[in-house]
């Protein structure tokens, strides 16, 4: 089934046409990716499908609700969040004066019982140990790696049943990346957590999906299983270096 659609959708920054007639769709339960080069219109479109940058065609709906619409949009970001989408920004965007624990607190700042966000807290620290050793520590002393596996783990104390993610592996070592990689993937079968995630990293992101998207001037050029993007002339001329 669909958790998510998008539908002809486009977006615009005054003149600058950022996303054109976007079509695309997630199977629940599924990890999906959107490759594309720098300013190709990624984070325009995880950030529209929460609703934080307004469409001007189109409509995005989840679960069968539609969640974004052109010119009447229908719900706020904090209304789509609690419909249980988590988004893990660009550049993570974490709260770097604030302990480890205190960003996971925030995470879960639409989770009203205590013991229910200890819990979750828990089994943050057993799934990213790292995090268990570290959670009294201010984030910024934190490594690049370990600051992207808590902006996920602070992601998922709204227990998301999609999430998106911008560039995990962005300016992170190989073997960082890997690593989150795997996560990702644990997440996503494990929790039975549905996953979109956007990268310039085409091959470890295709590698790890069941199905992909290219995008290029806000346009989807081209839609197939991963492997078979794997094995596209075009892909791997453009984005993955052959
Ligand atoms: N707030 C903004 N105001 C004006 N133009 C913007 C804004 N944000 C993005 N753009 C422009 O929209 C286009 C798409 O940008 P976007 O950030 O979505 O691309 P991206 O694929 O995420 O790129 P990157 O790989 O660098 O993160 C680019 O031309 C960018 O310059
Ligand atoms: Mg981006």
């Amino acid at each position: 089934m669909e958790i998510l659609k998008i539908d002809k959708i486009s977006v615009a920054y005054g003149n600058i046409r950022a996303l054109s007639d976007v079509s695309m769709t997630v199977s629940e339960g599924d990890i999906v990716s959107l490759i594309g080069a720098n300013g190709a219109g990624k984070s325009t479109l995880l950030n529209a499908i929460v609703g934080l940058v307004p469409l001007s065609d189109g409509t995005i709906a989840f679960d069968g609700e539609t969640i974004c619409q052109a010119k009447h949009q229908k719900l706020s970001t904090d209304q789509i969040v609690k419909r249980r989408i988590a988004l893990v920004p660009e550049g993570r965007h974490v709260f770097a004066d604030m302990t480890v624990e205190e960003n996971l607190d925030m995470g879960a700042f639409m989770v009203r019982d205590q013991a229910l966000i200890e819990k979750r807290k828990a089994e943050m620290y057993d799934f990213f140990p790292i995090l268990g050793i570290r959670r009294k520590q201010k984030t910024r002393s934190l490594s690049g790696g370990e600051q992207q596996m808590m902006a996920i783990a602070r992601a998922l104390m709204s227990s998301p049943r999609l999430l998106l993610l911008d560039e995990p592996g962005l300016g992170l070592a190989p073997l960082v990346v890997q690593d989150i990689f795997n996560k990702i993937r644990i997440i996503n079968e494990e929790n039975k957590v549905t996953v979109f995630l956007v990268e310039q990293n085409a091959k470890l992101a295709l590698k790890t999906s069941s199905y992909g998207y290219v995008i290029e001037n806000g346009r989807i050029v081209l839609a197939d299983k991963g492997e078979n993007l794997l094995n596209n002339e075009r892909v791997q001329k453009a984005y993955l270096g052959a």
